[in-house]
């Protein structure tokens, strides 16, 4: 007698591919993709690209559909697509010595030149590199160092974190509580506690009626002092923040805002966590966004820029005041207990080092200012007075448009989140790929810091004809 074989998940799929041999197919019945309506993406009502080439600004898909890609990826790939410096760097590495962990003193030459590099230019004191993946483990490992620290200190009360209302710290377990938008917060019982969140530095939409930009940010350092003051600066031990907001609507900060928030850190013996998962390596005209802003962070957040995503790294550099205690922690404890296998991965270090030979031999920074200024100039020529846009802002290469019901009053539209996502269909129409950010109805811009003026003139027009689009349709 034979047995009916079990039903596999093959036979009886519930979105069978429709032919097998379709990558789309596939992809809709087998890719668990991030940050998607997994329903509508599996019904065939979501929309899919399948991503085949990239060179300089643009990307190429299957269908030859080719787009400037104003977003660099994820704010990424700074150096542009196709730099075959990096792959045969890449290579050179796995013929070399394609991994070995970092455990116990163990180590590889990119590793330690990428990391005395990236000290030497952070500079402000910062004293060692620890390497993860992504920005999101990076900044799980701040949080970790945080407490650690208070530990050894001897004050195990003091292990609150304060993030932004809309800062975006990553997905993880601590990260996503850090992350202060509700769409990373949905559904996931992440901890709340011990993570606060304080004001968010957006002038256009916080700062009150006839209020200065540096009131303002005065207003945000007595919000912070406030709520320090209310849970007991005991308790409370590091403040986290990205020196310009990123995915919570890319928000430049008020003018002194960082001198005002750092003078309340001072006060309370708080740790300031620089998170420059987007700044850092030249995007806002710096080389880091602390330099910019005269942050002087204890802990520092890496990725993206780093590698360009040409391999996933991260990264902590660690200031002064805190290796001084993880020196003494390890004294009275013994050895760290932390650490990945992949942790200093000398893949990912050798396409570190090849990717900043490019960033620094080009001066992407120095480029990321001029033609940023220029870029965001061209969108204050074409949006200041658009009836569809309340807000223009930007630095270096990251710029937003803010779009409003009214512009008078500032008035969202009803329901949130629909114009924001159609106008950057349209842009994709016009060949650019731009953002819709995920909180508001705005649209972002973090090209590659290769993007030449010419390039930059490009998507401000195609911005325009597509908000143009947009309004005309609403
Ligand atoms: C400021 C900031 N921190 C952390 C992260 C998380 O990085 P990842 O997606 O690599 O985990 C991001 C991602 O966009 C980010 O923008």
């Amino acid at each position: 007698m034979t047995a009916t074989p079990p039903a596999t998940p093959a036979q009886a799929p519930a979105q069978a591919p429709a032919q097998a041999n379709d990558l789309e197919a596939l992809d809709r019945a087998h890719v668990f993709h991030p940050s998607t309506h997994l329903a509508q993406f599996a019904r065939g009502e979501a929309p899919s690209r399948i991503v085949t080439g990239g060179e300089g600004v643009h990307i190429v898909d299957r269908d030859g559909r080719r787009s400037l890609d104003g977003f660099a990826g994820l704010y990424c790939v700074n150096v542009g697509y196709g730099r075959t410096e990096i792959a045969e760097a890449i290579a050179a590495q796995a013929h070399r010595l394609a991994y070995y962990h970092a455990y116990v003193g163990h180590s590889s030459e990119p590793v330690i030149t990428l990391s005395e590099r990236i000290v030497r230019k952070a500079g402000m004191g910062m004293q060692r590199v620890y390497y993860g993946l992504s920005g999101s483990d990076a900044n799980e490992t701040n949080i970790k160092l945080v407490w650690y620290v208070n530990n050894v200190l001897r004050r195990p009360e003091k292990k609150k974190i304060i993030s932004r209302q809309r800062g975006y710290h990553g997905s993880g377990v601590m990260t996503g509580s850090l992350t202060g938008l509700d769409a990373f917060h949905k559904a996931f019982d992440l901890p709340k506690a011990p993570i606060l969140h304080t004001t968010c530095p957006h002038y256009y939409r916080g700062g009150a009626e006839g209020e200065t930009e540096a009131e303002f940010a005065r207003r945000c350092a007595d919000d912070l002092e406030k709520l320090i003051l209310d849970e007991g600066p005991e308790t409370v031990a590091a403040f986290i923040g990205e020196p310009v907001m990123g995915t919570g609507g890319i928000i430049t900060p008020p003018a002194g805002y960082w001198d005002e928030i750092q003078k309340v850190l001072a006060r309370y013996d708080v740790l300031l966590i620089a998170d420059e998962v987007v700044t850092a390596f030249g995007r806002t005209g710096a080389y880091f966004g602390s330099h910019l802003y005269g942050i002087r962070p204890d802990l520092i957040t890496i990725a993206k820029g780093l590698t360009s995503a040409y391999l996933p790294l991260s990264g902590v550099i660690v200031g002064e005041k805190v290796w001084q205690v993880l020196e003494q922690g390890t004294d009275d404890l013994g050895p760290i207990g932390h650490g990945w296998t992949y942790s200093a991965h000398p893949l990912c270090a050798a396409a570190a080092n090849a990717n900043l030979d490019i960033v620094d031999g080009e001066d992407l920074a120095g480029n990321a200012r001029d033609v940023g200024a220029h870029f965001l100039a061209g969108l204050h020529a074409a949006f200041d007075d658009h009836p569809l846009v309340g807000e223009v802002r930007g630095v270096g290469l990251l710029a937003a448009l803010e779009f409003v019901a009214d512009k008078a009053t500032k008035q969202r539209f009803d329901p949130v989140g629909k114009v924001g996502p159609a106008v950057a269909a349209a842009c994709l129409e016009e060949g650019l790929i731009a953002r819709a950010m995920p909180h508001g109805d705005i649209l972002g811009f973090a090209p590659p810091l290769v993007l030449t003026r010419d390039q930059a003139d490009q998507v401000v027009a195609m911005t325009r004809r597509a908000v143009d689009k947009v309004h005309r349709a609403l």
